[in-house]
């Protein structure tokens, strides 16, 4: 865990050295749970945006996308059901006035149990060589208590926050022992529910000011289009919107870097269909999805399904993608089955139809939903956790390097030129030039060609073309390779055709 932890630390240090995230509003002693992206940041988000938009706009004909208002009407929150039930349970510790979320106290008391056995078995598996009979019954033993308290804790919890039994959920905090990380004391309010949603006012004057809500999901936007989209894009169901945007929740504990924030950015794409037909559109999407996060080229055993027991009022079948972040397996993408829910509740608010005629069965309904909801900021923690690497090279020396798949790499190509003379500073200017109309590069000739290289492979440039002395003989130049650090020798006129193909397909 420590371990981990460190890891979290190392990569957040790291994302702020080079540029890549900054605490909010620092110089004010920052602003907790809102992050801004910085100069590469911003190049590694957009990349894995517009990865995720080819994958599901260009390559569908059925889906298109939208980019709706973050403000909307009110009412249109009273419909989803967020002012009403968008809630977590919270807890205060009365001395040190910390307000926690009192699911997570749990969770955090059953991983420590989880800890112990995963300790245990480390211990025994070391002393494997040395078996004692005896200490391996107690191991044994000790393991099996952990494990049923566990599992006792674990159904009375899930059962407490199924019926939204707050009363049940404080009795479990209570009877587990859990104290106040900062003051020790079990001294604690009752539990309350929290909505997560930020309130603001719209109207030009106080006595006109409606209480406005930013938006918690970017999905209801899409939603409100539905027909718009679908009338003027003659779209047939099964057809799909797909949007990205800003969401806002006043998440009540903010922790783990940029993976929970209060302002974040969705992914998220509708799926219209049948009714009766969810089910079979939900476990399509479940597939496709994962697909898409394998084609990624991480590792397929940092990915797993989490299928929902708990439901949420809209759905009839969910699962979570988690990957195991170094703080491990949690949620990063949600699949859900959202029913008509949605679409019949504007119908009911709005008073405006939200069927649709489907010329086949020649009969009107409300669709089905089958939603796909990616958190871009937890992406772009996924792709920079996996890539952050330390690693000792055969000369003894360390070095970091950002193993980020090219294609979502800010930079793809850095031009050096080995010295700061003899006409290398022009010629890699030249080569830049070649490559920069289709390719975000970096020219760099400051400092020994070695240090340079370190820079790259701290922000991941995944190729670094080098001029030097016999570019100007021969017109050619090396490529370093920034994973296995070899290089190439190729000539300056193919290097076109070469990048296309380092890049191919994925751009
Ligand atoms: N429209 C459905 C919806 O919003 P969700 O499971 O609440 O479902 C979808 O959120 C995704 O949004 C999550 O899987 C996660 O990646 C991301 N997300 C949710 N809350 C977040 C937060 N506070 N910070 C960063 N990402 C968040």
């Amino acid at each position: 865990m420590a371990n981990n932890e460190d890891l979290l630390k190392k990569i957040t240090a790291h994302a702020k050295e080079y540029g890549f995230v900054f605490p909010s509003s620092e110089i004010y002693d920052g602003l907790s749970a809102v992050y801004d992206y910085g100069q590469l940041g911003v190049e590694l988000k957009n990349n894995i945006k517009q990865y995720w938009w080819k994958a599901m706009v260009q390559m569908h004909e059925n889906i298109v996308g939208i980019d709706s208002a973050i403000f909307m009407h009110p009412t249109i929150w009273k419909a989803s059901g967020h002012v009403d039930a968008f809630n977590d349970p919270m807890i205060d510790n009365k001395d040190s006035k910390k307000r926690y979320r009192a699911d997570n106290l749990i969770e955090d008391y059953l991983q420590k149990l989880e800890d112990k056995i995963n300790k245990e078995v480390e211990k025994a598996s070391k002393r494997f060589d040395n078996f004692d009979e005896q200490m391996f019954r107690a191991t044994n033993q000790r393991v099996q208590e952990y494990q049923a308290k566990i599992n006792n804790v674990n159904s009375r919890f899930q059962k407490a926050m199924i019926n939204n039994d707050l009363h049940a959920i404080k009795a479990l905090i209570e009877e587990l022992g859990i104290v106040c990380p900062i003051s020790g004391s079990r001294n604690w309010t009752e539990v309350r529910q929290f909505n997560l949603m930020f309130a603001t006012q719209m109207g030009s004057t106080a006595e006109e000011a409606d209480t406005i809500y930013l938006r918690p999901e970017t999905a209801q936007g899409i939603f409100v289009n539905f027909l718009n989209v679908q009338k003027t894009g003659r779209m047939k169901v099964p057809f799909g919107i797909a949007q990205i945007g800003k969401a806002f929740r006043n998440e009540i504990v903010a922790r783990q870097f940029i993976f929970r924030m209060r302002e974040f950015e969705q992914m998220e794409m509708q799926f219209f269909v049948r009714p009766g037909e969810e089910l079979k559109w939900f476990a399509y999407w479940k597939e496709e999805r994962m697909k898409w996060h394998k084609s990624l080229g991480i590792k397929e055993t940092k990915f797993r399904f989490h299928d929902h027991e708990k439901l949420a009022h809209y759905a009839n079948a969910a699962t979570d993608i988690e990957f195991e972040f170094p703080f491990g397996f949690k949620e990063l993408e949600g699949i859900h089955s959202r029913t008509d829910f949605d679409l019949n509740a504007h119908q009911t608010y709005s008073g405006k139809k939200m069927q649709y005629f489907d010329p086949e069965l020649n009969e009107s309904y409300v669709p089905y939903v089958v939603e796909t909801s990616i958190g871009l900021d937890r992406m772009f923690l996924a792709v920079l956790s996996n890539a952050y690497t330390e690693e000792k090279l055969e000369d003894g020396s360390e070095r970091v390097v950002l193993k980020i798949p090219p294609f979502l790499a800010p930079y793809k190509f850095a031009v050096l030129p080995l010295v700061k003379k003899d006409g290398m500073p022009e010629k890699a200017r030249e080569i830049l030039a070649t490559l920069q109309e289709d390719y975000n590069c970096q020219y760099d000739e400051k400092d020994a060609i070695g240090r340079r290289y370190r820079r790259q492979d701290a922000i991941g440039t995944p190729f670094c073309i080098t001029v030097d002395n016999q570019t100007l003989e021969d017109n050619t130049v090396t490529i370093r390779f920034r994973d296995e650090m070899n290089q190439d020798r190729v000539s300056v006129e193919e290097l076109p055709i070469i990048a296309n193909r380092l890049l191919k397909n994925k751009r």
